[in-house]
């Protein structure tokens, strides 16, 4: 099991209320999986994701990651689990406008390698911008690329370190069919390709068709 979540609640205080977001959800995902995530807008998808990623802390319950409890670790612990063994991609992409596509794609390694940058690193970005079919577009700034691309430079970034899982949220909310849908092959290309295990947060039913496994989520309870 790589990705389990055991009896995870979330709530928020108000005023005069509390806002329960997710009602104790359990889930388990196995290495190698493409699972999405559906559920109309509010449901509680993304603070999910954030919470099975190590993002958001939960108000009761457990989440673990390859049998690691997740908020058991202190901060610098779970920043580093994440750095090396999740990749994020998020429905805005979450480029540096001021690095080149190559520059933010082997971000994730130089944190990792505390700053340096050596060859390889270099040839592994451009190896994965490559296989993004952005070879031609590796000195360009995020300003100079479409969405579908910026997305896929995110998508690059993303596997910089070889992380265990991919978590996107709404990767293709910014993007027209055609871009969205060329997101989404590369997604699940990954996984066909290496196994890549990846969860995929969407309101797009199409999409969430095209994943191995579906989870639905409505009112923070998982249907
Ligand atoms: N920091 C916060 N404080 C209070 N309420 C919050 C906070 N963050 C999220 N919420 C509430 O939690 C609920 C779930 O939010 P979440 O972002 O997980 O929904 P979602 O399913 O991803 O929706 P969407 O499809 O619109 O992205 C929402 O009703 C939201 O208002
Ligand atoms: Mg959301």
């Amino acid at each position: 099991m790589l990705i389990e979540a055991k009896g995870i609640n979330k709530t928020y205080k108000e005023a005069d209320y509390i806002l329960h977001v997710l009602r104790d959800v359990d889930l388990t995902i196995e290495a190698g999986q493409v699972v999405s995530i559906i559920g109309p807008s509010g449901a509680g998808k993304s603070t999910l994701l954030h919470i099975l990623g190590g993002l958001d802390v939960p108000s009761g319950g457990k989440a673990y990651f390859n049998g690691q409890d997740i908020y058991a670790l202190n901060d610098q612990q779970r920043s580093s689990l994440r750095n090396t063994e999740m990749g994020f991609v998020f429905q805005s992409y979450h480029l540096l406008p001021e690095l080149t596509a190559l520059e933010n794609v082997i971000l994730p390694a130089m944190v990792k390698n505390n700053s340096r940058k050596t060859s390889a690193i270099e040839l592994e970005g451009v190896k994965l911008l490559e296989q993004m079919g952005l070879a031609q577009r590796v000195s360009h700034r995020p300003s100079q690329l479409s969405g579908g691309e910026q997305q896929r430079v995110a998508i690059a970034r993303s596997l910089m370190n070889k992380p265990k899982v991919v978590f996107c949220d709404e990767p293709t909310g910014n993007l027209d069919s055609q871009s969205g849908a060329m997101v989404i092959d590369v997604l699940l290309n990954l996984n066909k390709t290496n196994g890549q295990t990846v969860v995929i947060v969407t309101h797009d039913q199409a999409i969430a068709k095209r994943t191995q496994r579906i989870i639905s989520i409505k009112d923070g309870v998982l249907q």
